[in-house]
């Protein structure tokens, strides 16, 4: 069957914090291994545009995060690495969702609501100090997810919503231009969906309570020893529930040491001895990786050639991808007024359907042909149309899954991908 797609990325506004570690990158470099998946990570350099205006912190951000995946393990020959900026692709998706994307729905998004009640608790203009890129965040995050037809999206608790819209666009678009896109899911990592910061509130830059990844020893004592913790003295029984402490430990630790941990806050533990827990266990997570982050950071031009790689592999994706979404507007080769007439009287009711003939050869073929009459699959000749007709009604009975089986039978059309395929048989099901 097909391979599932996974895609995430980070946004390059900031140093990798151990929030960022725990929830995003280490799941991502253990899913990417998994056999059947095809994995895509990026940093996100057009959404910290949004937030920074400082050119030399993205660029550095940039590179800390890049040598941070690869230090963790991620294998740019296994999976595609890239940079956000580097695929044209996804701003011009980002343009065909706004123009299919309603206002209100925008206006319901977390990020941008809560500044403009922020705004009104401040008797100030609701949109004070709100950007329109901050406001189309949603969108360029849908582009960066729709072009390549990901189906999961590891991300955080509060990313979800982001993930909901995106399916939203694809809907949407399909409904409009006919089966493109692939209607993602986020998957959530359950125990780090929010990891807390020092102060307790979630961990994150625009709190400033982050640990940052590979803080120098010394600092990474410092910054552990300011967790805020309650004021219950040694001796005395603590609380798990609510404890940044614990919570961070649980999400960077083995689950049989948690437990360890859980038993020694029932028996009193001091609050300086799970700080020191807490630090050796971080430390432990970290030292194996930190030479080679350094060795990249010592090494921005290795980091450019991989990120350039990876762009290229993308490309090879995007780049056909968006040549069909042009068409499937109308941005179209004037020359070809025929095809462009055709597609454009199909009514919205067609769906993806076969058609038999017969060639100079004598033999029976069949092809296979999408709601606006694209040709998608197209058969080896028959001897019999007897033998051509069980091939269709095969298909049209298992759908996708008698695709597989009847390969020999089929010859792939040039540009048609997988997702393509599958989207049309199962428009087909649907409809049948
Ligand atoms: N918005 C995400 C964050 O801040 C980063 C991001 C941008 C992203 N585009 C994405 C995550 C696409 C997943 C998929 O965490």
């Amino acid at each position: 069957m097909a391979t599932l797609r996974v895609l995430t990325g980070i946004t390059t506004s900031g140093t990798p914090h151990l929030g960022n570690y725990v929830g995003a990158i280490r799941p991502a470099v253990r899913a990417s291994l998994a056999a059947d998946t095809e994995s895509f990570y990026f940093l996100a350099d057009y959404h910290a545009l949004i937030k920074v205006d400082d050119p030399q912190r993205i660029q550095r951000s940039t590179l800390e995060i890049a040598a941070t995946w690869l230090a963790a393990g991620l294998n740019p020959e296994r999976v595609t690495f890239y940079r956000q900026s580097d695929i044209p692709e996804i701003p011009e998706l980002t343009w065909f969702l706004t123009c299919v994307t309603a206002k209100g729905l925008l206006n319901r998004a977390h990020a941008y609501k809560a500044m403009v009640d922020k705004n009104i608790a401040a008797g100030v203009d609701v949109d004070g100090d709100v950007s329109a890129g901050l406001f189309m965040y949603p969108v360029l995050m849908g582009a960066d997810i729709l072009i390549f037809n990901a189906h999961k999206v590891p991300v955080g608790r509060d990313q979800v919503q982001h993930i909901e819209m995106a399916r939203d666009m694809a809907q949407r678009f399909n409904h409009l231009y006919g089966n493109h896109f692939v209607l993602p899911e986020a998957a959530i990592e359950e125990s780090v969906a929010t990891l807390p910061g020092l102060d307790g509130r979630k961990m994150s830059k625009s709190y400033d309570n982050t640990i940052p990844l590979f803080a120098p020893r010394e600092q990474l004592r410092k910054l552990i020893a300011g967790i805020v913790t309650d004021s219950r003295g040694p001796g005395e029984p603590k609380e798990t529930e609510g404890s940044a402490l614990f919570q961070i430990f649980q999400a960077v630790a083995e689950a049989n040491e948690v437990e360890d941990l859980r038993r020694a806050y029932a028996q009193g533990i001091s609050w300086a001895d799970a700080k020191q827990a807490l630090f050796e266990r971080i430390n432990r997570e970290v030292a194996p990786m930190r030479d080679t982050y350094q060795s990249f950071i010592d090494n921005p031009a290795k980091v450019e050639e991989i990120l350039l790689a990876g762009a290229v592999k993308a490309r090879r994706l995007s780049a056909p991808f968006i040549t069909r979404l042009r068409e499937a507007v109308g941005l179209r080769n004037l020359a070809n007024q025929g095809t462009a007439a055709k597609t454009a009287k199909v009514s919205k009711a067609a769906k993806p359907s076969f058609k038999q003939y017969r060639e100079a050869d004598g033999q029976f073929y069949f092809k296979f042909v999408d709601e606006q009459g694209n040709a998608l699959l197209q058969s080896k000749g028959f001897a019999s149309p007897k033998d051509a007709a069980a091939s269709i009604a095969r298909l049209q009975k298992e759908g996708f899954a008698a695709f597989a089986q009847l390969q020999e039978n089929l010859l792939p059309l040039p540009g048609v991908t997988h997702d393509a395929l599958k989207a049309a048989f199962d428009q087909l099901a649907a409809t049948a």
